[in-house]
């Protein structure tokens, strides 16, 4: 047995609807025919709790769209994972959400169950943009659901954001920026649009119908940075803004390299240098778990270079850096983008300044080249 695995991550893999711009393992469709995946995600945190000292102290239901799940399955989920877990070091538990799919009665049943915060997926409040985007909800539809969420009692909501949609204006960024701070949420997030392969806006993007403006992706997001940094949020990742003590404990974990396991079909784990994802098929993985067999299909024995410096290349995204001291092994290169302005000193470690961060993945990519 190895040490105590302390964050467990749940693929949720069912969405109303695939949007175009997406390249996460998700299923549409109805969730009937897949009736058995509650019992099979269950027999697989059991077969796990064999192998592994499982005692969470943050559990994450990701995805897809674990929201999308309807009542009484999520109950038999939160509600049988905690007959199989110690759940007295739990800090957190999250749980992503699309607008559509959170009713009042939805809700206030992940309340009762121990979900402390919720991720939703809002992207944008121009009704123009979610409909570019392939969204199933309105902008209003959105709003309620945050309130809903609110009056349920959640203790802390996260909203996601995108911005350079294309077709989407400095004005309309702002405007959503504006409404979003308004609204009160403990974190943003803020994606940049990436364009994915395999994804109807990538094969947009490379047939020519949508353009890239670099120069427009920077100064929004140079724009994002100084509008939440101004409404009291602090930028603790790229892409992450939150009010003081509400930073995302599962995700701050995992960039900082703790291990994990994963459960679902196409999750990840990584213990110690090991490597493996869960078989990206729903079906599969349920027959698999149901079984009682091992549902990964790929597996990976990393170097310990290589875990270095993939740590390294998501701790240079966080505010505070990472302690001089451990980045011998990239000392001449990281003095060429300290000299281009690109890294500064904090105390004993070296972060990105404000336009080192516009230029992260240049910086990070020297850690895992
Ligand atoms: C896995 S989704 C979970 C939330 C839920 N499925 C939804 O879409 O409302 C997490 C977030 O990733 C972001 N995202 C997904 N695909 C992206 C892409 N290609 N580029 C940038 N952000 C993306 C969206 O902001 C989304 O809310
Ligand atoms: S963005 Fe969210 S709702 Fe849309 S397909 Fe991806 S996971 Fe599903």
């Amino acid at each position: 047995m190895t040490g105590s695995i302390r964050h467990l991550y749940f693929h949720i893999p069912f969405c109303p609807k695939l949007c175009p711009y997406c390249s996460f393992y998700v299923e549409t469709g109805s969730q009937n025919k897949n009736a058995a995946f509650i019992d099979a995600l269950l027999a697989d945190v059991r077969r796990a709790g064999e192998e592994y000292d499982l005692r969470p102290k943050t559990i994450y239901f990701g995805g897809g769209t674990p929201s999308a799940l309807r009542e009484e399955q999520l109950e038999r989920l939160l509600g049988g994972l905690r007959e199989l877990l110690d759940f007295s070091e739990v800090e957190e538990v999250s749980l992503e959400a699309n607008p559509a799919t959170v009713k009042p009665s939805k809700a206030r049943l992940l309340q009762a169950h121990g979900v402390t915060r919720v991720s939703l997926g809002v992207q944008s409040w121009d009704d123009a943009l979610l409909k570019t985007l392939g969204r199933v909800h309105t902008a209003a539809t959105a709003e309620e659901t945050y309130h809903t969420l609110r009056e349920a009692g959640i203790p802390a909501v996260n909203l996601d954001l995108m911005f350079s949609v294309p077709g989407q204006t400095a004005a309309q960024w702002h405007a959503t920026l504006a409404k979003t701070i308004a609204l009160g949420p403990d974190h943003i997030s803020t994606y940049c649009l990436t364009y994915e392969e395999d994804t109807e806006y990538f094969r947009k993007l490379t047939g020519g119908t949508f353009v890239q403006d670099i120069e427009h992706d920077a100064q929004l997001f140079e724009d994002t940075m100084a509008t939440l940094a101004a409404a009291g949020f602090e930028q603790y990742e790229i892409s992450n803004h939150a009010r003081p003590g509400c930073e995302s404990r599962h995700n701050r974990a995992y960039w900082l390299g703790a291990d994990y396991l994963g459960f679902g079909p196409s999750a990840y784990s990584t213990v110690g240098l090991r490597r493996w994802e869960a078989v990206r098929d729903t079906a599969e993985y349920t027959r698999r778990a149901l079984a009682g067999e091992r549902t990964s299909e790929t597996r990976e024995e990393l170097t310990e270079p290589q875990r270095i410096g993939e740590i390294a290349a998501f701790r240079i995204r966080m505010s505070d850096g990472i302690p001089r001291a451990e980045l011998a092994p990239w000392a001449e290169d990281l003095a060429k983008f300290e000299k281009l302005g690109l890294l500064e000193n904090h105390g004993a470690n070296l972060r990105l300044t404000t336009h080192g961060k516009m230029l992260a993945d240049s910086v990070a990519e020297i850690f895992v080249a």
